[in-house]
């Protein structure tokens, strides 16, 4: 085992009222997923809305029991239940969600917010935690006059770096960080991804970083993962995947950012219809009724996710007939 964060073959499936007398229908909102995140390096997680990435969030977490497939945390399994092995490794990764303001506790000054996971695991007396709560506090970027103060007291630029003061103050080597800046402010947004990189930076963290902003995410990540409909379809490292898109899927992602770092003169992919319900994902290729370039084999087979040079994998007939020659 080589990463700090090994994913094998995930799969989360829901049962889901259909209404009536008809039989409760599968949903399969993850599906096959894998992916390795070594230590100290950021994954980042792209797709649209509904594709999968807070539900695989949680599964690495071991907040939801996966249908199938394993998640290895420093090479141990993460367990299914929430016994006292999940409550130990849940100390080593923790997670910051989009809104600070549900992830603190109204009633509480925020510093003693900070400190409570030493409370939690017996560390120190009353002082130290303080004390040491204050130290990362200030490390973040808050001013000793905010410390006692209520979360609705703090702008929300001020409760996400509680908000990460309070997920890091144990030192974990994993942070799921899901749409952590998406609820801010513009101009608040580049201060929280430099305090993110900075700690990163300082205590040597891994992030899976899930963003629906695919410059912060090209920024922010040593390797990028694209998923759609429950599953990876294509990875690889931030350069490959923003400036040479190879995945049908990716190239519209990626032509919808105005950018100079993108291909000069590379028009807009404009996706026909809407992501297919997860319910009923279409047979073969879940992308080829949306695809520009679906060919019959697409309709038929699954593709799977196959080397395609450069440290790269995707999914697609199309890249597969290309690296092998034959006609589908
Ligand atoms: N508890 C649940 N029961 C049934 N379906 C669920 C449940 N939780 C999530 N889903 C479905 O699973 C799919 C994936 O959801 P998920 O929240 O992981 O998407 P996402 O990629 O994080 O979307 P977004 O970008 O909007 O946050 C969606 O179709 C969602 O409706
Ligand atoms: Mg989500």
């Amino acid at each position: 085992m080589t990463g700090l964060l090994e994913v094998r073959d995930l799969a989360c499936h829901y049962a889901v009222a259909q209404g009536g007398w008809r039989k409760p229908a599968p949903l399969r909102a993850v599906d096959g997923v894998s992916f390795e995140l070594p230590a100290g390096k950021t994954l980042g997680l792209v797709g649209e809305s509904g594709c999968g990435k807070s539900t695989t969030a949680r599964l690495v977490l071991g907040l939801l029991p996966p249908t199938s497939g394993a998640v290895h945390f420093e090479g141990e399994l993460v367990p299914a239940r929430r016994n006292a092995r999940w409550r130990a490794l849940r100390r080593r990764m923790q997670m910051v969600y989009q809104d600070p303001l549900s992830a603190l506790d109204r009633r509480l000054p925020v510093i003693d917010q900070v400190s409570e996971p030493l409370l939690i695991f017996a560390q120190g007396n009353a002082a130290e935690r303080r004390e040491e709560a204050a130290a990362l506090m200030a490390s973040v970027g808050l001013t000793p006059n905010l410390f006692d103060r209520y979360p609705h007291e703090l702008s929300g630029g001020q409760r996400q770096r509680v908000v990460l003061a309070r997920a890091i103050i144990m030192r974990p080597s994993l942070l799921v960080c899901d749409e952590p800046i998406s609820a801010l402010d513009v101009s608040i947004q580049a201060q929280v991804i430099n305090l993110l990189q900075d700690i990163q930076e300082r205590f040597g963290m891994a992030f899976l970083f899930i963003s629906h902003d695919l410059k912060v995410v090209r920024q922010i990540s040593d390797e990028v993962a694209v998923m759609y409909l429950g599953r990876i379809v294509e990875q690889g490292a931030p350069e490959e995947i923003f400036q040479r898109p190879a995945h049908p899927y990716t190239q519209a992602l990626v032509s919808a950012i105005a950018s100079p770092w993108l291909r000069q003169g590379s028009p807009r992919i404009v996706l026909e219809g809407d992501p297919p319900n997860p319910v009923e994902i279409p047979s073969g290729c879940a992308f080829h009724p949306r695809c520009p370039s679906a060919m019959p084999v697409c309709r038929q087979q699954p593709p799977g996710l196959v080397d395609i040079g450069a440290g790269r994998t995707a999914a697609c007939h199309l890249l597969t007939r290309q690296t092998s020659g034959t006609a589908c």
